[in-house]
């Protein structure tokens, strides 16, 4: 049987980071003029990583951390024995939390960051200058960090498709997995739509008030 798992929202959130984030990457490498796309593509990421944060406490069932969230203890119980779970699996909730905190962390830190030349994060201006220097080297550091992150994420939603013949990668685009036992309704309608719309916007906004 056929069940929704992820909510629209979630997975456009996804796909969206996903092509966000290659944009930075790929407008910092062209430099020059492209930093302003570098600066426009950061503020997306960071949009959108507000907007999970939030979906995780008032999105659908397997959206919230409450849902995926388990104690170590829970942890090592899945790694002995592990067993498929119809949303984020104990150790993919892991993965989950390190790379929505570390983008966060890099996406901030862009915001206080200066390439020395033409472009500065919009903060810039507002702290001294030991922290600009600080922000940014943290800022180029964890570039690797981040490489290596996605490097991890993909290979395992990777090893899922052809070594456990598990495809994750179907359920984040159609947001439905096979199910055969009894599992929680996902609500994926217009009214949850909307509100993910809605809060969007309003984060939107008061990033636009903050960093215009
Ligand atoms: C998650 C989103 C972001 C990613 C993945 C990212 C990634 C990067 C990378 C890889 C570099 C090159 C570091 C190097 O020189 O080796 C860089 C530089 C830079 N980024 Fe970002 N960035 C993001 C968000 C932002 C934001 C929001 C801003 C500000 C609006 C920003 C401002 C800068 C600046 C000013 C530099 C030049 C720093 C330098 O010359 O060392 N970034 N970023
Ligand atoms: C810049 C690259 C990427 C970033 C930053 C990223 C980030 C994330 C994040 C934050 C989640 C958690 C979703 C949630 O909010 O609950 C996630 C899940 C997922 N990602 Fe990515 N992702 C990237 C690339 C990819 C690619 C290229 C694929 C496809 C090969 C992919 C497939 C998936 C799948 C299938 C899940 C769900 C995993 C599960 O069922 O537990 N991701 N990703």
């Amino acid at each position: 049987m056929k069940i929704r798992v992820w909510d629209l929202p979630l997975r456009l959130f996804h796909w969206f980071l996903v092509m966000a984030v290659i944009g930075s990457f790929v407008s910092v490498k062209l430099g020059g003029n492209a930093m302003i796309w570098h600066g426009r593509f950061g503020y997306t990421v960071l949009a959108l990583i507000f907007f999970r944060l939030i979906w995780g406490f008032v999105g659908t069932h397997h959206a919230r951390f409450a849902q995926f969230i388990k104690s170590p203890k829970a942890i090592f119980a899945y790694l002995k024995n592990p067993a498929e779970t119809p949303g984020h699996s104990p150790v993919g909730a892991v993965s989950v939390l390190i790379l929505l905190g570390l983008f966060l962390a890099q996406a901030l830190a862009g915001l206080f960051a200066s390439d020395d030349i033409a472009f500065d994060g919009p903060l810039v201006k507002y702290v001294a200058s030991t922290w600009v220097e600080l922000l940014t080297s943290f800022h180029r550091l964890n570039e690797w960090v981040l490489l290596a992150l996605v490097g991890v994420h993909v290979s395992a939603i990777l090893y899922y498709k052809y070594a456990k013949r598990i495809n994750l990668i179907s359920a984040m685009i159609t947001g439905d997995k096979d199910w055969a036992d009894a599992a929680p309704l996902v609500q994926d309608d217009t009214r949850v739509r909307l509100k993910a719309m809605t809060l969007l916007m309003v984060i939107a906004l008061i990033m636009y008030y903050f960093l215009r």
